[in-house]
C-alpha cells in the first residue's frame, strides 16, 4: 500500500473524529486531516517506543525545539534560537493562552475573516472583543484588507490573530503582503499570533515565508505558532511549538500563564514530530504531489461539473474554499451538501456568520475518494 492508497472501508474503520462525525452513508471531507498514511520515520519512532516500553518521565529537554531549529533553518531559512521556544500540546491551546497573556478581557483582538473557528473562540471565550478584518475575494484570491481597519482603527486592539498560509482560502502570502502586515503590526501597536501550521504545504510557484523571518521590529511582537501535524498527518499526536521572537515576549508569556497549567507534549508527539521533521521529507514530497493533482483536478472539475461553485486556486493547504453562492441555495451550503449529496464538508457559516454560501472541503483523501466525493455533489446540484 503506498503512502496515499487508502479505500473507503479501510478509512471508515479509522476511529477518527472525521470519519465518525456523520452517519456512516456520508463521505467526509471536513476537518483538517489527511486520508492518507504517515512518513516511514514517523512509525519507526512510534515502533521503538513500544519496543522499548519506553514510557517514563521523558528526558528529551530540548529535543523539540532543536528539530524545530533545524526546520526552520532549513525549510524556511528562519534562523531561531532555542531558547525562545516553549512546546505545547496544540495549537488551539497555544492561541488561546497567547490570547490571555497579551489581552485584558474587554480589549480587543483582530482576526480576518473567513477564519478557522476556533481563533474566533480564543478571543470570545476569554472575554475580549473580536474585531473582525474580512478579505475580500479580488477576482483572482483572497486578498487581505488591512486599509479598512487602517481607516477605522480601535483604540483596544491589542493583538491580530493572523493564519499564514490562510486557512480556509488556502492563500499563502507573498512579502509584499507579509511585509505590509509587518507594518500595520506595528503601526497599530499589536502583538501578532501568526499560526503557520500549514507552512510545508505550499504548492509550486508559492514559498513559505515566516512572518517573523522579515525583521527583528516584527519578530519582537510575534509569536509564531506552528506543529508538524498537518503536512505529517499527526494531529492526535499532540504537539506543537509556540516561538516568541523576543526573550521579552516569552518572559511576559511565562509569567502570565504558569507552565504547570500548560503541561507538555506526550513522548510520542515529541518523537514522531522530531522523526517528521527531520526526515519525513522524501515522505511529504510524494504526498504534496498528490495533493497538487488532488488541487488541480478539483478546480477543473468544478469550473467544467459545477457552475454557480467558485474556487480561488489555493496556493497552500488541502483545503478548498468554495462559494457556492452562484447555487443560490436557500440558507446554508454545508447542509445542501450534506442533506442532498451526503458529503461531510465544513460549513462555511462556522468561518464567520456572513459565509453560509461557503463550505469547506479538504481534499487531501486518495483521488478515487475525491472523485466520489464531488461526483455526488454535482449529481446532487444537477438534481435539484
Ligand atoms: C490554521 C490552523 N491552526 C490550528 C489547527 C489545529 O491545530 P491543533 O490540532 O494543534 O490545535 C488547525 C487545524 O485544522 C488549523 O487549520
Amino acid at each position: 500500500m503506498t503512502a496515499t492508497d487508502f479505500d473507503i472501508p479501510t478509512l471508515r474503520a479509522r476511529r477518527t473524529n472525521k470519519w465518525h462525525k456523520f452517519p456512516a452513508d456520508v463521505l467526509p471531507a471536513w476537518v483538517a486531516d489527511m486520508d492518507f498514511g504517515v512518513a516511514p520515520p514517523i512509525t519507526a519512532a512510534l515502533q521503538r517506543l513500544t519496543d522499548k516500553q519506553e514510557y517514563g518521565y521523558a528526558a528529551r529537554e530540548g529535543a523539540l525545539a532543536a528539530a524545530f531549529a533545524r526546520r526552520m533553518a532549513s525549510r524556511f531559512n528562519w534562523h531561531t534560537d532555542l531558547k525562545d521556544v516553549v512546546a505545547i500540546g496544540d495549537l488551539v491551546q497555544a492561541s488561546f493562552s497567547a490570547v490571555m497573556a497579551f489581552s485584558e478581557p474587554g480589549e480587543s483582538v483582530l482576526l480576518q475573516l473567513p477564519s478557522y473557528p476556533p481563533f474566533m473562540l480564543a478571543i470570545q471565550d476569554t472575554g475580549r472583543r473580536l474585531i473582525a478584518n474580512p478579505m475580500k475575494d479580488d477576482g483572482v484570491c483572497w486578498r487581505l484588507d488591512l486599509d479598512s481597519y487602517d481607516a477605522a482603527p480601535d483604540p483596544t486592539a491589542r493583538m491580530m490573530i493572523f493564519c499564514h498560509p490562510q486557512n480556509p482560502t488556502g492563500r499563502a502570502y507573498n512579502r509584499t503582503e507579509l511585509e505590509a502586515v509587518a507594518a500595520f503590526a506595528i503601526r497599530h501597536n499589536l502583538i501578532v499570533v501568526s499560526d503557520e501550521i500549514h507552512a510545508d504545504i505550499v504548492y509550486p510557484g508559492g514559498v513559505h515565508i515566516p512572518l517573523a523571518s522579515l525583521s527583528p521590529e516584527i519578530a519582537a511582537r510575534t509569536i509564531t505558532i506552528t506543529s508538524a501535524t498537518k503536512s505529517f498527518n499527526i494531529p492526535a499526536l499532540r504537539c506543537a511549538v509556540m516561538h516568541f521572537g523576543a526573550p521579552a515576549l516569552k518572559a511576559h508569556f511565562e509569567k502570565r500563564v504558569p507552565s504547570r497549567l500548560l503541561g507538555s507534549p506526550a513522548v510520542t508527539g515529541v518523537d514522531a514530530t522530531v522523526a517528521g521533521w527531520d526526515e519525513g521529507q522524501p515522505w511529504l514530497d510524494e504526498i504534496l504531489a498528490q495533493l497538487k493533482a488532488n488541487r488541480d483536478w478539483l478546480a477543473a472539475t468544478i469550473a467544467a461539473e459545477l457552475p454557480g461553485v467558485t474556487l480561488r486556486l489555493p496556493e497552500a493547504t488541502y483545503l478548498a474554499w468554495l462559494d457556492c453562492r452562484g447555487l443560490e441555495i436557500p440558507g446554508s451550503a454545508g447542509q445542501f451538501f450534506l442533506d442532498h449529496a451526503k458529503v461531510g464538508l465544513n460549513f462555511g457559516e462556522t468561518f464567520g456568520a456572513q459565509y453560509p454560501g461557503f463550505a469547506r472541503l479538504n481534499f487531501a483523501t486518495p483521488a478515487p475518494v475525491l472523485k466520489e466525493i464531488v461526483g455526488r455533489m454535482v449529481d446532487a446540484v444537477r438534481q435539484r
